[in-house]
């Protein structure tokens, strides 16, 4: 039942995403950052996604970009992105989709990404693996950052810091390695499960963008922890997430002028 109803709530997002895309009249607006935009789809899809959970599971504790905590005393918790890629989504660039993880007891037990426009639904449950439409998939075999394709993100606020996003970007660029950067944490992660991307790193995440995509990487056999190499949570910010073989590789990278 809690993958049933994992899977209806998903779906019911992303049939929000396919309604209001493209529409001339979608009405947006800014969060903090000039460019932080949320739209009535977002909240659309999220309404959609928590009243498909709250029907089955009325007491369970969710955590939902747009809402927020809507906490309870239950051991699973709902980790809810009603779009990731809200920019990409109102640009009408069908780079984004629909997140939701799931934890229990404090692990994650279960996570979906779903992007309808690609028609690529990921999901993946601890200890079972990863599926892309249904089909197992595994992360790639790459052994070498200098003949990787890496993905990465920006975050709206610019981090002024040493060791920032734009110092480690031109790092891998000068050296002539590809990074992309999509606009979809979740997509890149899947992306990164899927063996098309062999790494992705980012300087700060919330835990509604990681949350499903992260499991989907560690159970197509990748490896994801922070920048200090420590295994992953998503309540903290940084994120490294690849195929595992070049993983101290570009924590190295990452890290190297520190
Ligand atoms: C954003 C995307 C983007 C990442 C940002 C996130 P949103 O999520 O995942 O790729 O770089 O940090 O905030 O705002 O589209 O849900
Ligand atoms: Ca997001
Ligand atoms: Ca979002």
């Amino acid at each position: 039942m809690l993958k049933e109803t994992l899977i209806n709530a998903t779906e019911a997002g992303a049939r929000v995403l396919q309604h209001y895309f493209a529409s001339k009249n979608l009405q947006i607006s800014n969060k903090e950052g000039i460019n932080n935009l949320v739209t009535e789809a977002d909240h659309a899809s999220e309404k959609a996604i928590m009243d498909t959970i709250h029907q089955q599971f009325p007491d369970h504790f969710i955590l939902s970009e747009e809402a927020g905590e809507i906490a309870t005393a239950s051991d699973y918790k709902w980790i809810i992105d009603p779009i990731d890629g809200t920019v990409n989504y109102a640009h009408g660039i069908p780079i984004c989709c629909v997140s939701i993880g799931i934890e229990h007891q404090g692990a994650m037990v279960m996570g979906t990404v779903y992007n309808p426009f690609l028609k690529e639904f990921y999901f993946a449950e601890k200890g079972v693996g990863s599926t892309l439409n249904g089909e197992p998939i595994s992360v790639s075999s790459e052994t070498e950052v200098s003949k990787a394709c890496l993905v990465t993100g920006f975050p709206y606020t610019y981090l002024d810091m040493p060791n920032g996003p734009l110092e480690v970007f031109s790092r891998f660029i000068r050296k002539g390695v590809p990074v992309r950067r999509l606009g979809s944490a979740a997509m890149d992660l899947c992306w990164v499960a899927a063996g098309r991307f062999d790494g992705f790193y980012e300087h700060k995440l919330q835990a509604w963008d990681s949350a499903a995509g992260f499991l989907i990487v560690e159970e197509a056999g990748g490896k994801v922890t922070d920048f200090s190499g420590k295994h992953y949570s998503p309540y903290q910010p940084s994120i490294l997430a690849t195929n595992g073989k070049i993983h101290d590789e570009m924590l190295l990278a990452i890290n190297q002028n520190k």
